[in-house]
Protein backbone atom coordinates (compact mmCIF):
# COMPACT_ATOMS: atom_id res chain seq x y z
CA UNK A 1 0.00 0.00 0.00
CA UNK A 2 1.22 3.68 -0.96
CA UNK A 3 0.30 6.10 1.81
CA UNK A 4 0.32 9.86 0.97
CA UNK A 5 -0.17 11.87 3.93
CA UNK A 6 -0.72 15.58 4.14
CA UNK A 7 1.78 16.68 1.22
CA UNK A 8 2.36 20.13 0.02
CA UNK A 9 5.21 21.28 -2.50
CA UNK A 10 5.99 24.74 -3.35
CA UNK A 11 8.15 24.93 -6.05
CA UNK A 12 9.65 28.13 -5.67
CA UNK A 13 9.64 28.16 -1.98
CA UNK A 14 7.94 31.35 -1.84
CA UNK A 15 4.39 30.19 -0.54
CA UNK A 16 2.50 29.69 -3.56
CA UNK A 17 1.87 25.83 -3.57
CA UNK A 18 1.19 24.01 -6.62
CA UNK A 19 -0.44 21.04 -4.80
CA UNK A 20 -1.80 21.30 -0.74
CA UNK A 21 -2.72 19.43 2.17
CA UNK A 22 -3.17 15.76 -0.14
CA UNK A 23 -4.00 13.03 1.70
CA UNK A 24 -4.82 9.46 0.41
CA UNK A 25 -3.79 5.82 0.04
CA UNK A 26 -3.51 3.61 -2.80
CA UNK A 27 -3.77 -0.38 -1.89
CA UNK A 28 -2.50 -3.31 -3.53
CA UNK A 29 -4.23 -5.03 -5.96
CA UNK A 30 -6.66 -1.57 -6.30
CA UNK A 31 -6.19 1.08 -9.14
CA UNK A 32 -6.73 4.59 -7.84
CA UNK A 33 -7.18 7.02 -10.11
CA UNK A 34 -5.65 10.66 -9.81
CA UNK A 35 -8.18 13.13 -12.16
CA UNK A 36 -8.19 16.42 -12.93
CA UNK A 37 -7.28 18.97 -15.65
CA UNK A 38 -3.72 19.88 -17.09
CA UNK A 39 -1.96 22.20 -14.34
CA UNK A 40 -4.10 20.27 -11.65
CA UNK A 41 -0.81 19.32 -10.02
CA UNK A 42 -1.33 15.34 -11.17
CA UNK A 43 2.44 15.68 -12.13
CA UNK A 44 3.62 17.01 -9.11
CA UNK A 45 2.11 14.89 -6.79
CA UNK A 46 3.36 11.31 -9.07
CA UNK A 47 7.03 13.26 -9.21
CA UNK A 48 6.85 13.19 -5.18
CA UNK A 49 5.51 10.09 -4.93
CA UNK A 50 8.05 8.01 -7.31
CA UNK A 51 11.22 9.95 -5.65
CA UNK A 52 11.46 12.17 -8.94
CA UNK A 53 10.65 15.94 -6.95
CA UNK A 54 11.95 15.53 -2.99
CA UNK A 55 9.66 15.51 -0.39
CA UNK A 56 9.59 18.55 0.96
CA UNK A 57 6.51 18.53 3.61
CA UNK A 58 4.26 15.47 4.46
CA UNK A 59 4.48 11.67 3.85
CA UNK A 60 4.81 9.25 1.32
CA UNK A 61 4.86 5.62 3.27
CA UNK A 62 5.09 2.35 1.21
CA UNK A 63 3.69 -0.34 3.53
CA UNK A 64 4.22 1.82 6.19
CA UNK A 65 7.91 2.84 5.15
CA UNK A 66 8.89 6.40 4.84
CA UNK A 67 10.16 7.17 1.06
CA UNK A 68 12.98 9.16 3.05
CA UNK A 69 14.30 5.98 4.24
CA UNK A 70 13.84 4.06 1.20
CA UNK A 71 17.25 2.30 -0.57
CA UNK A 72 17.78 2.81 -4.17
CA UNK A 73 16.93 -1.18 -4.27
CA UNK A 74 13.77 -0.38 -3.18
CA UNK A 75 12.57 0.79 -6.65
CA UNK A 76 13.05 -2.37 -8.32
CA UNK A 77 9.31 -2.63 -7.57
CA UNK A 78 8.38 0.17 -8.80
CA UNK A 79 7.24 0.67 -12.41
CA UNK A 80 6.45 4.14 -14.57
CA UNK A 81 5.15 5.22 -17.57
CA UNK A 82 5.43 9.40 -17.97
CA UNK A 83 3.19 11.37 -20.41
CA UNK A 84 6.21 12.03 -22.51
CA UNK A 85 7.36 8.52 -23.93
CA UNK A 86 11.07 8.13 -21.92
CA UNK A 87 12.29 5.71 -24.78
CA UNK A 88 15.29 5.94 -26.77
CA UNK A 89 14.50 6.73 -29.91
CA UNK A 90 17.66 4.90 -31.65
CA UNK A 91 16.94 1.99 -30.29
CA UNK A 92 14.55 -0.60 -31.55
CA UNK A 93 12.03 -1.90 -29.42
CA UNK A 94 12.94 -4.89 -28.56
CA UNK A 95 16.22 -3.22 -27.72
CA UNK A 96 14.73 -0.70 -25.50
CA UNK A 97 13.13 -3.26 -23.05
CA UNK A 98 16.07 -5.30 -22.71
CA UNK A 99 18.11 -2.26 -22.02
CA UNK A 100 15.88 -1.48 -19.47
CA UNK A 101 15.31 -5.01 -18.12
CA UNK A 102 19.29 -4.76 -17.63
CA UNK A 103 18.72 -2.10 -15.83
CA UNK A 104 16.78 -4.04 -12.92
CA UNK A 105 17.70 -6.52 -10.04
CA UNK A 106 14.86 -8.42 -9.49
CA UNK A 107 12.87 -10.88 -12.30
CA UNK A 108 11.83 -9.00 -15.20
CA UNK A 109 9.65 -9.91 -18.24
CA UNK A 110 10.41 -11.22 -21.83
CA UNK A 111 11.01 -8.42 -23.75
CA UNK A 112 9.42 -9.85 -26.86
CA UNK A 113 6.25 -11.73 -24.81
CA UNK A 114 5.85 -8.00 -23.70
CA UNK A 115 5.89 -6.48 -26.72
CA UNK A 116 3.35 -8.80 -28.02
CA UNK A 117 0.80 -7.92 -24.94
CA UNK A 118 1.27 -4.30 -26.16
CA UNK A 119 0.46 -4.76 -29.63
CA UNK A 120 4.14 -4.35 -31.07
CA UNK A 121 5.38 -7.74 -31.60
CA UNK A 122 5.86 -7.01 -35.43
CA UNK A 123 7.94 -3.97 -34.83
CA UNK A 124 9.93 -5.07 -31.99
CA UNK A 125 13.03 -4.31 -34.63
CA UNK A 126 12.31 -1.61 -35.56
CA UNK A 127 14.06 1.66 -34.36
CA UNK A 128 11.40 3.71 -31.80
CA UNK A 129 11.77 6.96 -34.20
CA UNK A 130 10.20 5.11 -36.36
CA UNK A 131 6.90 4.30 -34.39
CA UNK A 132 3.93 6.00 -34.45
CA UNK A 133 2.65 8.51 -31.16
CA UNK A 134 0.77 5.68 -30.27
CA UNK A 135 3.60 3.02 -30.36
CA UNK A 136 6.01 4.46 -28.38
CA UNK A 137 3.29 5.19 -26.01
CA UNK A 138 2.59 1.41 -25.68
CA UNK A 139 6.67 0.66 -25.55
CA UNK A 140 6.68 3.12 -22.75
CA UNK A 141 4.12 1.45 -20.77
CA UNK A 142 5.75 -2.20 -21.34
CA UNK A 143 8.77 -0.43 -20.26
CA UNK A 144 7.14 0.97 -16.86
CA UNK A 145 5.98 -2.90 -16.51
CA UNK A 146 9.32 -4.81 -17.29
CA UNK A 147 10.24 -5.23 -13.95
CA UNK A 148 6.92 -6.69 -12.51
CA UNK A 149 6.47 -3.49 -10.35
CA UNK A 150 4.54 -4.07 -7.12
CA UNK A 151 4.00 -0.09 -7.72
CA UNK A 152 3.06 1.04 -10.75
CA UNK A 153 2.55 4.48 -11.90
CA UNK A 154 0.78 5.19 -15.37
CA UNK A 155 0.20 9.08 -16.83
CA UNK A 156 -2.45 9.03 -19.63
CA UNK A 157 -1.90 5.28 -20.71
CA UNK A 158 -4.40 5.10 -23.64
CA UNK A 159 -4.57 8.83 -24.62
CA UNK A 160 -4.11 8.90 -28.54
CA UNK A 161 -4.75 5.45 -28.78
CA UNK A 162 -6.84 4.04 -31.08
CA UNK A 163 -9.83 2.37 -29.52
CA UNK A 164 -9.29 -1.16 -29.84
CA UNK A 165 -5.32 -1.05 -28.44
CA UNK A 166 -6.90 1.23 -25.73
CA UNK A 167 -9.02 -1.75 -25.10
CA UNK A 168 -5.80 -3.50 -24.56
CA UNK A 169 -4.18 -1.84 -22.70
CA UNK A 170 -6.90 -1.26 -20.16
CA UNK A 171 -7.09 -4.67 -20.06
CA UNK A 172 -2.91 -5.15 -19.60
CA UNK A 173 -3.66 -2.34 -16.22
CA UNK A 174 -6.51 -4.33 -14.80
CA UNK A 175 -4.12 -7.86 -15.23
CA UNK A 176 -1.98 -5.75 -13.25
CA UNK A 177 -4.16 -4.87 -10.55
CA UNK A 178 -5.55 -8.92 -10.23
CA UNK A 179 -1.69 -9.51 -10.33
CA UNK A 180 -1.66 -7.53 -6.52
CA UNK A 181 0.01 -4.43 -7.91
CA UNK A 182 -1.31 -0.84 -6.14
CA UNK A 183 -1.48 1.10 -9.77
CA UNK A 184 -1.65 4.92 -9.78
CA UNK A 185 -3.70 6.87 -12.58
CA UNK A 186 -3.11 9.59 -13.71
CA UNK A 187 -5.89 10.95 -16.49
CA UNK A 188 -8.09 13.53 -17.67
CA UNK A 189 -10.46 10.91 -19.48
CA UNK A 190 -13.29 9.74 -17.32
CA UNK A 191 -14.63 7.19 -19.10
CA UNK A 192 -10.90 5.46 -18.15
CA UNK A 193 -11.15 6.16 -14.94
CA UNK A 194 -14.92 4.59 -14.65
CA UNK A 195 -13.79 1.51 -16.32
CA UNK A 196 -10.39 1.21 -14.36
CA UNK A 197 -10.78 2.82 -10.69
CA UNK A 198 -11.51 1.29 -7.18
CA UNK A 199 -11.63 4.75 -6.28
CA UNK A 200 -11.24 8.58 -7.76
CA UNK A 201 -9.73 11.45 -6.11
CA UNK A 202 -10.45 14.54 -8.45
CA UNK A 203 -7.44 17.66 -8.11
CA UNK A 204 -8.39 21.03 -9.04
CA UNK A 205 -6.25 23.56 -8.30
CA UNK A 206 -3.53 21.62 -6.35
CA UNK A 207 -6.50 20.40 -3.48
CA UNK A 208 -8.65 16.83 -3.80
CA UNK A 209 -11.84 18.07 -4.06
CA UNK A 210 -14.19 15.03 -3.90
CA UNK A 211 -12.47 11.12 -3.03
CA UNK A 212 -14.20 7.88 -3.44
CA UNK A 213 -15.30 5.28 -5.29
CA UNK A 214 -16.95 6.15 -8.64
CA UNK A 215 -20.15 4.20 -8.18
CA UNK A 216 -20.18 6.22 -4.46
CA UNK A 217 -19.33 9.59 -6.36
CA UNK A 218 -22.40 9.02 -8.77
CA UNK A 219 -24.71 8.15 -6.62
CA UNK A 220 -23.90 11.16 -4.46
CA UNK A 221 -23.83 13.97 -6.59
CA UNK A 222 -25.61 12.17 -9.34
CA UNK A 223 -28.95 14.14 -10.28
CA UNK A 224 -30.37 10.69 -9.18
CA UNK A 225 -33.04 10.73 -11.83
CA UNK A 226 -36.03 8.27 -11.21
CA UNK A 227 -38.35 7.46 -14.68
CA UNK A 228 -40.98 5.70 -13.14
CA UNK A 229 -42.73 3.38 -16.31
CA UNK A 230 -46.98 2.79 -15.60
CA UNK A 231 -49.39 1.45 -17.09
CA UNK A 232 -52.46 3.45 -17.12
CA UNK A 233 -55.19 1.94 -18.75
CA UNK A 234 -53.13 -0.31 -20.82
CA UNK A 235 -51.12 2.34 -22.02
CA UNK A 236 -47.18 2.62 -21.54
CA UNK A 237 -46.43 5.94 -19.87
CA UNK A 238 -44.14 7.26 -17.84
CA UNK A 239 -43.03 10.47 -15.34
CA UNK A 240 -39.53 11.56 -14.04
CA UNK A 241 -38.97 12.61 -10.30
CA UNK A 242 -35.67 13.74 -8.32
CA UNK A 243 -34.76 10.86 -6.11
CA UNK A 244 -35.41 12.92 -2.96
CA UNK A 245 -38.86 14.62 -3.97
CA UNK A 246 -41.16 13.13 -1.64
CA UNK A 247 -43.97 12.98 -4.75
CA UNK A 248 -41.70 10.01 -6.02
CA UNK A 249 -43.29 7.97 -3.24
CA UNK A 250 -46.42 9.45 -3.50
CA UNK A 251 -46.88 8.84 -6.92
CA UNK A 252 -45.75 4.99 -6.82
CA UNK A 253 -48.62 4.20 -4.48
CA UNK A 254 -50.90 6.07 -6.29
CA UNK A 255 -49.84 3.74 -9.99
CA UNK A 256 -49.11 0.38 -11.45
CA UNK A 257 -45.44 0.60 -11.96
CA UNK A 258 -44.16 -1.52 -14.68
CA UNK A 259 -40.67 -0.65 -14.06
CA UNK A 260 -38.60 2.22 -12.26
CA UNK A 261 -34.93 2.78 -13.66
CA UNK A 262 -32.22 5.65 -12.58
CA UNK A 263 -30.00 8.04 -14.57
CA UNK A 264 -26.93 8.57 -12.89
CA UNK A 265 -24.58 11.50 -13.31
CA UNK A 266 -21.34 10.89 -15.45
CA UNK A 267 -17.82 11.57 -13.64
CA UNK A 268 -17.89 14.20 -16.00
CA UNK A 269 -20.76 16.49 -14.73
CA UNK A 270 -19.43 15.54 -10.72
CA UNK A 271 -16.34 17.04 -11.50
CA UNK A 272 -18.14 19.98 -13.15
CA UNK A 273 -20.63 20.10 -10.03
CA UNK A 274 -17.67 19.43 -7.65
CA UNK A 275 -14.99 22.11 -9.34
CA UNK A 276 -17.01 24.38 -11.76
CA UNK A 277 -14.78 23.52 -14.14
CA UNK A 278 -15.24 21.23 -16.93
CA UNK A 279 -12.08 18.47 -17.30
CA UNK A 280 -10.52 19.29 -20.36
CA UNK A 281 -6.74 18.50 -20.90
N1 LIG B 1 9.26 22.56 -12.30
C1 LIG B 1 8.29 23.43 -11.99
N2 LIG B 1 8.60 24.66 -11.51
C2 LIG B 1 7.63 25.53 -11.17
N3 LIG B 1 6.32 25.28 -11.25
C3 LIG B 1 5.94 24.07 -11.72
C4 LIG B 1 6.90 23.09 -12.10
N4 LIG B 1 6.23 21.98 -12.52
C5 LIG B 1 4.93 22.27 -12.39
N5 LIG B 1 4.75 23.52 -11.91
C6 LIG B 1 3.45 24.16 -11.63
O1 LIG B 1 2.75 23.38 -10.70
C7 LIG B 1 1.36 23.30 -11.04
C8 LIG B 1 0.95 21.84 -11.21
O2 LIG B 1 1.61 21.32 -12.36
P1 LIG B 1 1.56 19.76 -12.74
O3 LIG B 1 1.85 18.97 -11.53
O4 LIG B 1 2.45 19.57 -13.91
O5 LIG B 1 0.03 19.59 -13.16
P2 LIG B 1 -0.67 18.45 -14.05
O6 LIG B 1 0.23 17.27 -14.14
O7 LIG B 1 -1.96 18.17 -13.35
O8 LIG B 1 -0.92 19.06 -15.39
C9 LIG B 1 1.18 24.14 -12.29
O9 LIG B 1 0.75 25.42 -11.90
C10 LIG B 1 2.57 24.20 -12.87
O10 LIG B 1 2.76 25.39 -13.59
MG1 LIG C 1 0.92 16.23 -15.88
Amino acid sequence: MITVNSVYHDYGGKGNYAVSDISFSVESGKIFGFLGPSGAGKSTVQNIMTGLIPLQRGEVLYDGRSIKALKTKFFNQIGVSFEQPNVYAKLTGYENLKYFAALFSVPTHNPMELLDRVGLRDSAHKKALEYSKGMRQRLTLARALINKPKYLFLDEPTSGLDPSTAASVRELIREQRDGGAAVFLTTHSMALADSLCDTVAFLDNGKIAAMDSPEVLKRHYGKRLVTVVYNEAGNERSESFDMNDRALAEFLLSVNPIKIHSQEATLEEIFLCVTGRELKS
